[in-house]
């Protein structure tokens, strides 16, 4: 059932991914940078919320005045930051959900990488309920039905003895006490408990990124001031709590489920949000996935270098002084709970390499389910009929069946940051095949930074790196498109076969 869903998930994003691609090619695609750009848009709801906030009246009577002089009185800057302070929000909230449906897609959330996902759930909760109170503050017609509704809502929740609803029966019992009660969740404490709840969402990763290229940054920004100007956020009229209001334009992005109070009940749209994020928040276990053994060290082999640690992408590695009396200060240690068995730290430790004999071939850390021996004798057993290209492909990746099904010779991996460049040396220097091709998920890398790794380590950039007496030009990398299309590799596999042949001739 999850695979199905899975697999429906990668279809659906496939037509946004094609979409997207047109205006930002390359490394700047923004479905790989989901959660760097829900973090850019949060930036600007925060920065263009304190220029409002400067002007903002914290009653009944001045909100909507004081909103009304910025939009019109201020177009040229208090309209824009409003305009912008809307629009940044509605984003947020389409890259939130795009990225939940795309890491849901590429089955990162489960195992050893539940944590991200579930700490994302209080994270969804806050942006809706801080977009919500965000239009409450404006105190029009949309405000009042908005304040009216979610009182409704409230005051479904047992604990609560005083009834909500009952404060907006009509203008003279409306306090400015709500007001300065919104005025605070929304510009201080919500924000608080959202920047706390990023910081808990990624903090077990290493590195995460949280800034978006900068050619992404810029084209969203100018996007969205292209559409403050021309579409500027207005308010509707203004709210009178003795008429009820007639015609009302909702922000579907953040109000979509306020109709079926009415339709329904409030009870029953409780019913259905938890048991919506319930069933999200223990999506990881529905089922756990199948079981990996984390990477293991070796004392006897490892020195204490770090490069394991420096690039594991899930802080799973700690160097701690050596418990073993050797002359090495340190040595690697795993923590289990937190391996998510990509390998990346086997292809960074410099004793993972195919010159040693089979039997001794035991690096400093392995992958104990492919592990560095594994590695040795799948290249000897594809080049045995000595093929022009050898390609490394990941497990899982459209590169691979692709590979697998024209009948070309392909080691599966991992990762390709599972390969120790040693490997590539040994399958170039001893002509086991004149050319290798690198190929997976790439920019959309499931292990997050197997393909940036893997090209530091190629270009020499980073350890361990790719001894100079390798051509590098023997050896290509086709990363996924991240709609998986496999057009790139074929270009790049044909290419490698003729330059092969030409060498050979
Ligand atoms: C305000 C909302 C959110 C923000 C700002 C955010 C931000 C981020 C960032 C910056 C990363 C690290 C990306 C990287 O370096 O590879 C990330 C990863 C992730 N997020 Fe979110 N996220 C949000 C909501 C969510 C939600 C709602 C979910 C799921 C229910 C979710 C699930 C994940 C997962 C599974 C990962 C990847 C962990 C891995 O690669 O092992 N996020 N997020
Ligand atoms: S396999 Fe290695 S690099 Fe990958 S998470 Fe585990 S310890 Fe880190
Ligand atoms: S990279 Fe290898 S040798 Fe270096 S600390 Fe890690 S396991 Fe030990």
């Amino acid at each position: 059932m999850t695979a199905l869903l899975q697999s429906i998930a990668r279809r659906l994003l496939g037509p946004v991914n094609r979409f997207l691609r047109w205006g930002f090619p390359g490394d700047s695609h923004p479905m790989n940078h989901l959660g760097s750009l829900s973090i850019f848009f949060s930036w600007i709801v925060l920065i263009s919320g304190l220029w409002l906030l400067i002007f903002f009246h914290t009653s009944v009577n001045g909100a909507f005045d004081s909103l009304e002089y910025l939009t019109h009185e201020q177009w040229y800057l208090g309209g824009i930051m409003r305009s912008l302070h809307r629009y940044a929000s509605d984003a947020l909230i389409v890259t939130i959900l795009l990225h939940i449906v795309r890491e849901f897609s590429r089955d990162t959330y489960r195992l050893k990488r539940w944590f991200s996902w579930s700490t994302g759930i209080p994270l969804v909760w806050m942006v809706f309920v801080l977009g919500i109170s965000g239009y409450w503050l404006v105190w029009d017609e949309l405000a009042q039905y908005v304040a009216i509704t979610s009182s409704e809502l409230l005051d479904a929740i047992p604990i609560f003895t005083n009834k909500m609803a009952a404060n907006f029966l009509m203008d003279s019992v409306l306090s400015d006490r709500f007001f300065t009660l919104m005025a605070f969740l929304h510009l201080i404490g919500l924000p608080i408990f959202l920047v706390f709840g990023i910081w808990l969402h990624v903090f077990r990763l290493t590195g995460p990124r949280i800034n978006p290229p900068k050619s992404l940054m810029a084209g969203t920004l100018l996007a969205m001031l292209v559409l403050s100007l021309l579409f500027p956020a207005y308010s509707q009229e203004k709210a009178n709590l003795g008429l009820a209001p007639q015609t009302l334009e909702l922000d579907w992005f953040y109000l979509h489920v306020y109709p079926l109070v009415e339709i329904w009940s409030p009870g029953w749209v409780w019913v259905l949000l938890t048991g919506i994020s319930l069933l999200i928040f223990v999506a990881p276990w529905l089922p756990p996935g199948k079981a990996q053994q984390p990477a293991i060290v070796d004392l006897d082999n490892c020195n204490g270098c770090q490069r394991c640690a420096d690039d594991c992408p899930y802080g799973a590695i700690e160097i701690l002084p050596r418990t073993d009396g050797k002359r090495y200060k340190h040595e690697a240690v795993v923590d289990p709970d937190l391996c998510a068995s990509c390998g990346i730290c086997v292809g960074a430790c410099p004793t993972a390499t195919p010159f040693r004999r089979q039997a001794a071939l035991i690096p400093g850390i392995d992958l104990p389910q492919s592990s560095a021996q594994d590695l040795k004798k799948a290249i000897v057993e594809a080049t045995a009929t000595k093929p022009k290209v050898l390609s490394f492909a990941c497990t899982g990746s459209s590169e691979l069946a692709w590979l697998k099904k024209n009948g070309k010779a392909v080691v599966e991996v991992v990762c390709t940051g599972q390969i120790p460049p040693s490997y590539l040396d040994y399958v170039l220097s001893r002509n086991l095949s004149d050319r290798v091709l690198l190929t997976g998920c790439g920019g959309d890398c499931r292990f997050r930074f197997g393909m940036d790794w893997t090209e530091q380590r190629i270009t020499r950039q980073r350890d361990p790196n790719l001894r100079r007496r390798v051509g590098a030009r023997r050896i290509a990398m086709a990363w996924s498109e991240p709609w998986c299309s496999v057009g790139g590799l074929k270009q790049q596999f044909a290419l490698l076969e003729k330059q092969a042949t030409e060498a050979a001739e």
